[in-house]
């Protein structure tokens, strides 16, 4: 039995680099899994609480997540969709793993620091322990994989970590997780700022296109992109990087290699390249918005949660029993 999971923060609208990044990635390995491979894809709304949210707007965007899960292609009989915070268990397993992580682990979290000087005032301990809970998903269901954008590697690391030491002081439990990261589209880069990633806390609403803008929006957000003055058309990251970030997104809608790409586009002008680019997120998105519309207020919604919420919550009671038995906490179960 292999255990694929992952999960997003329901912070914010969600941005296309989430959805190139991480939700085509839970699709797709979801659509290639065999009978003997669990799937667990939740909406990280804890984790989302590590800073100050409007509650109204927490929970529409809790609800807005799970649709938009489902609008993109994750199917409830292939993969178990829930809530993170309606599996207790979760909030369990971040504390047992906090009494073996080192503070000097957690405070080397380049998001962390990140976080912190952006956030000079009332950060909370939970931004710290961030990490921890993260790894407690992970390893609540035994995970082999997970699929995530860069950005989340340097958390993974620290699952990894935490799982080989829970191991060696208590006996085997734990697989050693494995990030699975995707070759092209694992880091979309801000439209504004090619050489900084596209981010949902991003105050530049320009910067990033969001899953659910119209089709207007798209088009005049990926015509006022930054690029450079050179008006040709290739791949270089270093000198290049919104033309090279424009040339991302298209081979992920269109699923053509860059090379491909830099081929059919070497002679148009930035204005022509850019409207390739528009056009093909506009086919892309346009029909995960139309799905998204006729998911969101049903009740199929609600039922696909609660059932999720169930089966995620039988495998989570069986770990942490398993852990507080090895950590010789509680009685004997
Ligand atoms: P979050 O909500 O910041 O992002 C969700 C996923 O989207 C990816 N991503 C990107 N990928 C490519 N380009 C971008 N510009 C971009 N921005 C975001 C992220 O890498 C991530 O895969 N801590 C996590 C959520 C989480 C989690 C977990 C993930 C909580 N527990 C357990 C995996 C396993 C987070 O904040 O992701």
């Amino acid at each position: 039995m292999k255990t694929i999971l992952s999960g997003i923060q329901p912070s914010g609208k969600i941005t296309l680099g989430n959805y190139l990044g991480a939700i085509k990635n839970f699709v797709e390995m979801q659509n290639n899994a065999d009978e003997d491979t669990n799937i667990f894809i939740f909406i990280a709304d804890l984790h989302a609480i590590t800073v100050y949210q409007d509650p109204v707007e927490l929970r529409k965007s809790i609800k807005s997540l799970a649709a938009i899960y489902l609008a993109c292609g994750l199917d409830p009989n292939k993969s178990t969709i829930f809530i993170q915070s309606e599996v207790k268990e979760h909030a369990e397993i971040g504390y047992l793993l906090q009494t073996m992580t080192y503070v000097g682990e957690l405070e080397r979290m380049t998001q962390y620091k990140d976080k912190m000087q952006k956030q000079v005032q009332g950060v909370s301990s939970a931004l710290l322990t961030y990490p921890v809970l993260m790894a407690g998903d992970i390893l609540l269901y035994n995970s082999n994989y997970v699929p995530v954008g860069v950005d989340q590697k340097q958390h993974l690391e620290l699952s990894r970590t935490l799982a080989e030491r829970f191991n060696n002081r208590y006996s085997e439990t734990f697989n050693v997780p494995e990030p699975i990261i995707q070759k092209v589209g694992a880091k979309i880069m801000s439209l504004q700022d090619p050489t900084s990633k596209m981010s949902k806390s991003d105050k530049l609403e320009k910067a990033s296109i969001f899953l659910l803008d119209d089709e207007a929006t798209i088009r005049k957000k990926i015509a006022s992109a930054v690029t450079d003055s050179e008006a040709k058309v290739y791949f270089d990251q270093e000198n290049k990087p919104g033309i090279s970030n424009l040339l991302t997104i298209l081979s992920c809608c269109t699923l053509k290699s860059i090379d491909e790409l830099v081929e059919d586009c070497k002679d148009m002008n930035y204005g022509e390249f850019k409207k390739i680019v528009a056009d093909a997120l506009v086919e892309k998105l346009m029909p995960i918005q139309q799905r998204y519309n006729e998911i969101l207020n049903s009740e199929e919604l609600d039922l696909i949660l609660t059932e999720g919420a169930k089966k995620a919550s039988y495998f989570a009671n069986k770990t942490i029993t398993k852990m507080k038995r090895k950590m010789g906490i509680g009685r004997k179960q």
